[in-house]
């Protein structure tokens, strides 16, 4: 990702951050529900977060990556319908 960050849409993204997924994700790597934030755009590229964070039923029931994943995690992720 380049560096050309829009300080108002960022200020903004933080926001629905706080409403809608700190309480399954921390920006650490420390796993709450979800995985810690921390790394994440090392581990995965910005097409795969953007579906993920979009559409992320198909992904669940498609993306290896995800299903490895799942395995590790408390509860079903497919029930808890974050967005
Ligand atoms: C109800 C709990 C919950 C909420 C709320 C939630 N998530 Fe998640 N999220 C998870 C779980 C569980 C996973 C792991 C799923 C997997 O990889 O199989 C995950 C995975 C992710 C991943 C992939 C991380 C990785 O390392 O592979 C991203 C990115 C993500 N969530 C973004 C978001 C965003 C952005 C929001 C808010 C708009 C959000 N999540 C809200 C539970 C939640």
């Amino acid at each position: 990702m380049t560096a050309n960050l829009d300080a108002a849409m960022a200020d903004a993204g933080l926001k629905v951050r706080e409403v809608k997924c700190a309480s399954c994700h921390k920006i650490t790597s420390e796993k709450l529900v979800g995985p810690g934030w921390k790394g994440v755009t090392q581990r995965r590229k910005p097409e795969w977060i953007m579906n993920f964070i979009t559409n992320p039923d198909p992904m669940i029931s498609k993306d290896p990556a995800v299903q490895a994943q799942l395995e590790l995690l408390p509860g079903p992720y497919a029930q808890s319908k974050p967005i």
